[in-house]
């Protein structure tokens, strides 16, 4: 039977999500001396964290001594497209060195070069070598890093819990509502200040390097709920290569580390057609360009018979490959009784990473709501059009950082807790609405909405497109009145689907929205009815939940002006290309 206890848990600082960025803000929360708690939605060593390979970008110059952050920041925004934004780059750029050297020595043990250096690698267009890495596994190393660090402050994790709603008074957060995976135990979470660090979106896909229950746009459903806005949700990050056998994890990452370090892609006449789309980056070209190439190279017909491109590193011997790519030698193995250092992978473009997110001021991370913060992927600015591959370990480090210092100042100078019986029994009604028998299976309409995803919001899209896309995730939207929720002893998976569900629909909706708007081909947003990038929309696109009918609005943002200083970088730095590799700025 379903168990409605009322627990509540008190902390100065409450971090929802237990990946690298909601790990490394608690870190900095309890640093301070105030209590923290954490929870997550996932095992916390088994966070979507793990999944960042290949490395973590920082601009030490250790391998190409011409490198800087001023480098870092003008790749980084030239990436972007011109839309991220200025000041969040320039704080990444300028601040990673230092929280990867920290992670470093709190255990992470990134690979070295013979001079007790980090070892930096190439990565898709970044003009020098600079990320770091430990094997292609280096966000799970950081993963580890972090919870040991967490345990050694006595920080309570709380892995079992999944956040339904944010506790808002008169536009401040005091809390959360949570229940229990396994009891349905619900439990109200009282704090001065909430960090959202729940990841994107990218799972909504069919084909995803996300796993089952993980990025399903929880954190922007509970933000827009909020009444946060979202920013850039049309910019999705295919990822050039994930796997496509077995079907069951079709979309695993394949990391962009193979690349790096020498790896090659060919079409199925054995052209490497990567010379067709930017011959002078050829596969380090920016991920937009490499996974348009290797969707032309499958859809004109010259892709393998299970509908990817090869991409072949057979020309490194196994010894040189079990040390720069274990993870993926084993993962083609364990996978396909593939032998990569004897064939050629087969992969495709796979949905990655959402680069929209929260709206949130660069320095704090905090939002529009008093007392709520959002670090990590949930949060939106950074990345703009296009994410430089090995910037999101760098942006979960650094911002999880600012946004845990940012909530204690807050925490700090607050001189009364709000509390509302209101918004706790708001939230209670919210789980309560669902608990009902119905016709419909949570599980098949994600499903069903991952399809839809695919097929009209995929790597390219038109208006038409779109338009349908958006019709049908409303039919889904509307089927979860009718679904089918039950609470058996020890079982609550119903309730967590039919939550994951309803922010994915959301989520959908808002990246639709925002794709149809911009009628334009900006980076990872590709239109096939408006193919070049216009001037005039260097712009962010920006979506609110409207709190009376529930619906999105959506509104153009003007983007904030470049800093003259950092202007004069960006003209004397490379130029930004179309996604034929054509300079077009
Ligand atoms: O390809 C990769 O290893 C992914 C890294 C990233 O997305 O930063």
């Amino acid at each position: 039977m379903y168990n409605n206890n009322n627990l509540t848990q008190i902390s100065n600082v409450l971090v929802i999500g237990c990946g690298g960025a909601g790990l490394r803000a608690a870190i900095e929360v309890k640093l301070a001396g105030l209590e923290v708690s954490v929870l997550g939605k996932r095992a916390k060593t088994d966070s979507h964290t793990v999944l960042a390979a290949g490395g973590i970008n920082a601009a030490f110059g250790n391998v190409d001594p011409e490198d800087s952050w001023e480098q870092h920041f003008a790749d980084t925004y030239l990436e972007g497209y011109g839309i991220g934004d200025v000041h969040q780059i320039e704080l990444m750029a300028k601040e990673s060195p230092l929280l990867v050297n920290e992670i470093d020595k709190w255990g992470a043990n990134f690979a070295k070069l013979k001079n007790g250096n980090l070892d930096q690698r190439f990565f898709g267009a970044h003009t020098y070598r600079r990320t770091c890495y430990s094997g292609d596994y280096t966000g799970l190393s950081i993963l580890k890093t972090l919870i040991k660090k967490a345990d050694f402050l006595n920080i309570p994790i709380y892995d079992t819990q999944y956040v339904t709603e944010l506790l808002v008074k008169d536009k401040v957060c005091f809390g959360a509502m949570s229940f229990n995976h396994t009891t349905a135990e619900r439990t109200v979470h009282l704090a001065d200040a909430v960090i959202l660090c729940t990841g994107g979106h990218t799972r909504i896909w069919k084909r995803s390097s996300s796993r089952k229950n993980e990025n399903t746009g929880d954190g922007y459903y509970l933000g827009l709920k909020a009444g946060c806005e979202l920013t850039d949700m049309e910019m999705v990050q295919f990822h050039p290569s994930g796997m496509l056998l077995p079907e069951e994890i079709a979309g695993t990452l394949v990391t962009e580390a193979v690349r790096g370090e020498g790896g090659k892609l060919f079409n199925n006449k054995g052209e490497r057609f990567m010379i067709n789309y930017d011959k002078e980056r050829m596969e380090l070209s920016t991920r937009d360009i490499v996974a348009i190439a290797n969707y032309t190279e499958i859809a004109e017909g010259r892709g393998t018979a299970n509908g990817g491109v090869y991409l072949d590193i057979t020309h490194k011997n196994k010894e040189f490959i079990m040390q720069k790519l274990p993870s993926i030698y084993r993962q083609f193995l364990d996978a396909q009784m593939l032998d990569i250092s004897k064939q050629p992978m087969e992969v495709a473009p796979t949905a990655h990473y959402s680069m929209g997110g929260l709206v949130i001021r660069p320095e704090e991370h905090c939002t529009s709501i008093k007392g709520l913060f959002a670090a990590g992927e949930v949060a939106g600015g950074l990345h703009g059009a296009n994410r430089l591959g090995g910037n999101s370990l760098a942006e979960i480090l650094i911002f999880g950082k600012r946004a845990g210092l940012a909530s204690v100042n807050y925490s700090k100078q607050i001189n009364a807790q709000i509390r509302s019986d209101i918004a706790i029994n708001k939230a209670h009604d919210n789980i309560n609405r669902f608990l009902s028998e119905g016709t419909e299976s949570a599980r098949v309409l994600q499903h069903h909405l991952s399809q839809i995803m695919w097929k009209f919001c995929g790597v390219i899209k038109n208006k038409e497109l779109l338009e349908k896309g958006l019709q049908k995730v409303q039919e889904v939207k509307n089927m979860i009145k009718k679904i089918d929720v039950r609470i058996d002893y020890h079982n609550c998976e119903d309730l967590i689907q039919i939550f994951d569900l309803e922010s994915s629909t959301i989520s959908a909706q808002a990246t639709i929205l925002s794709a149809l708007h911009r009628e334009e081909s900006r980076g990872a947003h590709k239109r096939s009815d408006y193919p070049a990038l216009k001037t005039s929309l260097k712009c962010n696109y920006h979506v609110k939940l409207n709190q009376q009918t529930f619906d999105l609005d959506i509104y153009e943002k003007k983007i904030s002006p470049m800093p003259k200083d950092l202007e004069i970088l960006i003209s004397q730095s490379k130029k930004i290309y179309d996604f034929k590799g054509k300079l077009i700025e």
